[in-house]
């Protein structure tokens, strides 16, 4: 892993760049050649064939739909308020993310050039310019079947989140491009992103076991399917579509979800879970193939971040890391800093005793912020090996097709 990204773009570039964001020219956006226009197929090609033309590809704005790992904000503008230490490392205080810092999607942001997204739910200071985020924290891919405070999943499940964004394009074309609101032909230039599906996996694991939750992922896969051709009905023609991650080795499942010895692999991690996760992604890998041949004319990527964040629990210090699955913020220290019965930011009395589950000092030596969700650092390292471009299905050099920002 840690592959090396060969960053590009003068400052002078950078500030050309902004000029034209400013001014949304709508042809800003993917070059494509008219020989690869003519036949493709829903594929790399309209992004593959951006890196022959001289113009790079570039996006003015993303739409990402997801769950808390990529909510910049959505959860806790509908239910406030967030918790210290959330947002410790960057942010100096809770800044609605399920991390001491940032995410995957705020450092994908950064590379493309464009700012934080302003959470849709956010009705104080929020700018749609360059993008809008959907995710809010415990969303499903299914329309849950229980409500936040009986089961703790959010009610902005993926189809309400893809309601969201035809209101708000259908604003935009009544209103047109005033305020903090895009011209229309964003809808048609943006990058799309999806992240989400966590919660449908894990969520009842504990009750009906994977033999239960295997009977409707064939739905969960098949749903993301039908919200990109929706996304493509409304314009959208470059999605990146994020698998799920191994949970089996994430410190909170580790400590609630029932395992023998026996299944720990020789990382600490739950063989019988991460298998699972992997048939999953498979089944998702299969799944958006089909949609490629579907649609025309479009990028559809699968992303394999399962493989990268596998990599960061199994071999933490290859990476400058100390922990894999220990939590830095979590009660009760040992192997995994995780009880299943008081939360990072949170308090209980247990057996008579107040205790908190407060953060380390060092999160930038874990993989894990709170048991369940990644460090800014591994968010970092993330979005690094993404841009790389191989962990794409194919493989391609991102930085060689599209305009890329320094992160950091
Ligand atoms: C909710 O129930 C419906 C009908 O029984 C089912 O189709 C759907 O998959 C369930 N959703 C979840 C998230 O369990
Ligand atoms: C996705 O599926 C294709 C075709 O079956 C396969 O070649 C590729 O290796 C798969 N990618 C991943 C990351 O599983
Ligand atoms: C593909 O998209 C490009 C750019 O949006 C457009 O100019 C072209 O007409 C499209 N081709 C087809 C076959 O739809
Ligand atoms: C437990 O400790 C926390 C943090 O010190 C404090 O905020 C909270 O009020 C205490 N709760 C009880 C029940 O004493």
């Amino acid at each position: 892993m840690k592959p090396t990204i060969s960053f590009h773009g003068s400052s002078t570039d950078e500030a050309e760049r902004r000029r034209s964001l400013r001014r949304l020219p709508p042809a800003f956006r993917c070059r494509r050649r008219s020989v690869a226009a003519s036949a493709v197929f829903c594929c790399l090609m309209l992004l593959m064939s951006a890196g022959k033309s001289e113009a790079k590809c570039s996006f003015p704005a993303i739409f990402n739909f997801g769950d808390s790992n990529s909510d910049t904000g959505g959860f806790w503008a509908a239910f406030p308020a967030q918790r210290p230490p959330y947002g410790m490392t960057y942010f100096n205080k809770p800044a609605g993310r399920a991390c001491d810092g940032r995410l995957v999607i705020d450092f994908l942001a950064q590379a493309f050039g464009l700012p934080f997204l302003s959470p849709y739910l956010q009705s104080i200071g929020s700018d749609f310019l360059h993008g809008a985020n959907f995710a809010t924290l415990a969303s499903t891919v299914l329309l849950p079947n229980t409500s936040l405070f009986v089961t703790g999943i959010s009610p902005f499940s993926l189809a309400i989140q893809l309601n969201q964004m035809k209101e708000l394009r259908q604003r935009v074309l009544e209103m047109g491009p005033e305020g903090n609101l895009p011209p229309i032909e964003i809808f048609n230039e943006a990058l799309y992103t999806i992240d989400i599906g966590q919660n449908d996996f894990t969520s009842n694991l504990a009750s009906i076991g994977i033999e239960g939750v295997k009977q409707f992922l064939p739905q969960v896969a098949n749903e993301i399917a039908w919200t990109i051709k929706e996304l493509y009905d409304i314009g959208g023609r470059t999605f990146m579509v994020f698998n799920l991650a191994p949970i089996g080795c994430f410190p909170s499942f580790l400590t609630s979800l029932p395992h023998e010895s026996s299944d720990l692999d020789e990382y600490g991690c739950m063989t019988s879970y991460n298998n699972a996760v992997n048939d999953y992604n498979i089944l998702l890998n299969q799944t958006l193939q089909q949609t490629r041949l579907q649609l025309q004319n479009c990028s559809l990527i699968y992303v394999d971040t399962y493989s990268v964040k596998l990599e960061l629990f199994r071999h933490p210090q290859n990476h400058g890391l100390i922990y894999g699955t220990k939590s830095c913020c979590g009660y009760g220290g040992g192997a995994y800093n995780f009880n299943p019965q008081v939360y990072c930011g949170n308090s209980k009395v247990i057996n008579g005793m107040n205790v908190s589950a407060n953060a380390c000092s060092d999160p930038q030596n874990y993989v894990s912020w709170d048991g369940t969700h990644a460090t800014e650092i591994a968010n970092k390292m993330i979005t690094m090996a993404v841009l790389s471009g191989s962990y794409f299905d194919p493989p391609f050099p991102l930085a060689q097709v599209c305009d890329l920002n320094p992160i950091g």
